[in-house]
């Protein structure tokens, strides 16, 4: 198999397979947050990364939910679908944190009457603006029914994750999908992880995702690691 690399993200490659329908995901050790402003390498992300996905994206299919997720091929790498992939992020928030307490002057770790939804354009250069339909149809980013789609995926998402976090003693704070088209499906694509959603302790509210990376709270990849260990993942 020659593989030849087809993409190379933040923090992952996407390197081709041997089935044209296929591509082989590699997970590196490298952070970065602020739209890329900080770097570090984090020794074992990859690997932790990795194996987080694939436990979620299978709890996700099991769910009934579509994802790209096909199998795990070593530590660091995964074979997944090949999707086309579409350019807006799809972000769901039960708690207030991050970008929304700065736009809506609201105190972080209030909990909404209801889960909010919000779209934002994959743009780095940009900042990742916040999006509305409006801007998705008049830029033909995606259809009417595939916008439907994606928001109500995200929704079941979070109806199955944030129980099993919960039951974990973790609240699921918020976080961000990314979906693909695959013939003629939308699947779940890019991964779920705690590098792209905020998880806190139930009881004393300590933060286990990315934020100890962006805040320097100090030892992110055993928080992950801990995180594995209260959904049933031993890494
Ligand atoms: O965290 P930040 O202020 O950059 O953005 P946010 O809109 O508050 O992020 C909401 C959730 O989506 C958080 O869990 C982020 O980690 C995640 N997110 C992401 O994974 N990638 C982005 N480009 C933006 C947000």
């Amino acid at each position: 198999m020659v593989k030849e690399l087809i993409y190379q993200g933040k923090a992952k490659s996407v390197y081709s397979s041997d089935h044209q329908d296929e591509v082989v995901i590699e997970y590196r050790d490298d952070a970065t947050a602020f739209n890329g402003v900080k770097k570090a390498s984090l020794v074992d992300k990859g690997r932790v990364n990795n194996l987080f996905n694939a436990y979620i994206m299978q709890k996700l299919e099991e769910a009934g939910v579509k994802t790209h997720f096909v199998k795990i091929l070593s530590d660091n790498e995964s074979l997944m679908k090949k999707l086309k992939m579409i350019p807006v992020e799809c972000v769901v928030r039960n708690y207030a944190a991050g970008g929304i307490c700065k736009r809506l002057g609201i105190e972080k770790g209030m909990k909404f009457v209801e889960p909010i939804f919000e779209f934002f354009l994959k743009d780095d250069a940009l900042g990742d603006p916040m999006i509305n339909t409006s801007h998705i149809l008049a830029f033909n980013w995606a259809s009417e029914s595939e916008i439907a789609f994606m928001r109500k995926t995200t929704f079941k998402v979070n109806e199955v994750l944030s129980k099993l976090f919960d039951d974990s003693g973790l609240l699921l704070v918020d976080y961000k999908l990314e979906f693909g088209r695959f013939h003629d499906e939308i699947l779940l694509g890019d991964e779920f992880s705690p590098d792209g959603c905020r998880l806190w302790d139930r009881k004393t509210r300590e933060v286990f995702d990315k934020d100890r990376f962006r805040q320097d709270l100090g030892d992110v990849i055993g928080h992950y690691k801990e995180v594995a260990r209260r959904i049933g993942l031993a890494l």
